[in-house]
């Protein structure tokens, strides 16, 4: 079963979006195993955003994930990297398609709302950095059998 890393980023909280951006994802059936609201340090935020160091964007990057609280969490559920990527929409949410949470929700990059793991590597990278080894919930939900059938 697949993991995924979601940050509601700083303007989400700010604007009172997290149960809109979380809710979207219980509601397509994917299971919370990990929650919390917590403030990122310049130390954390450079470790998550390692892959863009250097470029022109980074400082922005780094000043606007440190800004204030977030709300982090994982979400389970077959193919849930991808299916939350396409849910979570484009980069740029001028381009995000409706129906997308940048597309509904966001205009610009600098203020995109939130954070979903890429790829099967960097989810395990971002779960472990965030919730350490063994942070996780594991439990089983009766309704699965009407959610999860391949
Ligand atoms: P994220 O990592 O936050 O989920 O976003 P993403 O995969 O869609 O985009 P990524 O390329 O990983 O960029 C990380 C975040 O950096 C900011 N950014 N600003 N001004 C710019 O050109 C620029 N490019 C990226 C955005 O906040 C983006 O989400
Ligand atoms: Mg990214």
């Amino acid at each position: 079963m697949e993991r995924t890393l979601i940050i509601v980023k700083p303007d989400g909280v700010e604007r009172g979006l997290v149960s809109e951006v979380l809710g979207r994802f219980e509601k397509r059936g994917l299971k919370l195993v990990a929650l919390k609201l917590m403030q990122i340090d310049r130390s954390l935020a450079e470790q998550h955003y390692a892959e863009h160091q250097g470029k022109g964007f980074y400082e922005d990057l780094v000043g606007y994930i440190t800004s204030g609280p977030v709300v982090v969490s994982v979400f389970e559920g077959p193919s849930v990297i991808d299916a939350v990527r396409k849910t979570v929409g484009a980069t740029k949410p001028a381009e995000a398609e409706p129906g997308t949470i940048r597309g509904d929700l966001g205009i610009t990059i600098g203020r995109n709302l939130v954070h979903a793991s890429d790829s099967i590597e960097s989810s395990k990278k971002e779960v472990k950095l965030f919730f350490g080894d063994g942070g996780l919930i594991s439990y089983g939900r009766s309704l699965d059998e009407w959610i999860v059938k391949e």
